[in-house]
């Protein structure tokens, strides 16, 4: 028997303004035909005036708890990704927390970029393992129209805000991949790439700043990267490609997650797509998607899934899991 870190509920929310290309048309010099070939990206959400991360990871939070059949107190701790929390501290996790109603266990936030999420999926999972928690919450949340440069046609029209959140509760397995649950994790970070994706500001050198980034470089490394990552945490688990039901990528690039799916022989229709509809939501990308494969009746019980995703710092990383 092995202890297993298993979804209970999951959830996502959205924010209600609705951004098409073409908006993008008025005051850049770019098309909608432009986005949509280079990107994938059709729309995107953007938060009202006054809505922050915590709020809309709340949202997504009681839709997780409402999935699960689950009350606020019955979770031991909430871990959110974000690179785009509402103040420098307290955490956007602590906020959740008060949020959602909870009294009791603890609450962090996690900073991976893009890569966010997985990170915190294998935190959650470290947590669960160890016995230091037995039903965690793990929001993806983000703002990134916050940290946008208007002017830069590169990266304004690629990124859109969201939240998506999932519940794992630890659960007794028999140990082999026929297992519910998380099944394999695999983390990378190499900071010698620190400068091709990155904020040139922040709270120990100046105020807030905008996302830069070098997108032809971070490109090349996430076609070769996403992959890689996504066999070694396969390979950790003992699961060949053949298994897979879904891969639930990060949605940056329709083009990166169809290179990356080719690469791992896995036909387009098993991949999860969302970034048409939400843009970049960073560490918001994989929950959203996952919870909208959910709900569309996609993803069910018992499908085998890998989640894959590289963001700022670089920082890679995949994680496989039975639904
Ligand atoms: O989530 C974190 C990870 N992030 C990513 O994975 C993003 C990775 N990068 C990408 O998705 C792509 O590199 C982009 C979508 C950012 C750009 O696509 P690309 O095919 O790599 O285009 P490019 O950067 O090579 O640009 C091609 C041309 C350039 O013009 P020149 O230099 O060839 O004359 C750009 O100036 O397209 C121009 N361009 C635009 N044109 C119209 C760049 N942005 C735009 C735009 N509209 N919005």
């Amino acid at each position: 028997m092995s202890k297993r870190a298993v979804v209970k509920g999951v959830g996502h929310y959205l924010p209600e303004r609705v951004v098409p290309n073409s908006h993008f048309e008025s005051f850049l010099e770019t098309t909608d035909a432009w986005i949509k070939s280079r990107s994938g990206i059709e729309r995107r959400h953007f938060v009202a005036e006054g809505q922050t991360t915590s709020d809309l990871a709340i949202a997504a939070g009681k839709a997780a708890l409402a999935n699960a059949g689950m009350d606020a107190d019955q979770l031991d701790a909430v871990i959110v990704a974000t690179s785009t929390a509402d103040l420098t501290f307290p955490s956007a996790a602590t906020m959740v927390q008060a949020g959602l109603g909870m009294t009791r266990g603890f609450a962090y936030d996690v900073q991976a970029v893009c890569a966010g999420f997985v990170y915190a999926l294998s935190n959650a999972n470290a947590m669960i393992l160890s016995g230091q928690a037995d039903r965690v919450m793990v929001i993806g949340a983000e703002t990134f129209s916050r940290i946008m440069d208007w002017t830069d046609r590169g990266t304004c029209v690629l990124f859109g805000d969201g939240a998506g959140a999932l519940i794992l509760q630890a659960e007794d397995g028999v140990g082999d991949t026929t297992d519910r649950g998380i099944l394999s994790v695999d983390l990378n970070s190499d900071g010698r790439h620190k400068d091709i994706l990155y904020v040139d500001g922040g709270v120990s050198t100046h105020s807030t700043g905008h996302l830069r980034m070098q997108g032809k470089e971070v490109f090349r490394h996430a076609v070769e990267k996403l992959a890689a990552t996504a066999h070694t945490a396969l390979d950790k688990a003992g699961i060949a490609t053949d298994q897979v039901d879904w891969i639930v990528p990060h949605q940056a690039n329709l083009r990166i997650i169809k290179a990356t799916a080719q690469k791992m022989g896995l036909p387009m229709d098993q991949v999860i797509v969302t970034v048409q509809d939400h843009g970049n939501t960073s560490a918001a990308s994989i929950p959203l998607a996952l919870s909208v494969g959910a709900s569309e009746g996609k993803i069910k019980q018992g499908d085998l899934i890998v989640t894959e995703a590289i963001g700022g710092g670089l920082a890679w990383g995949a994680v496989v899991l039975r639904w």
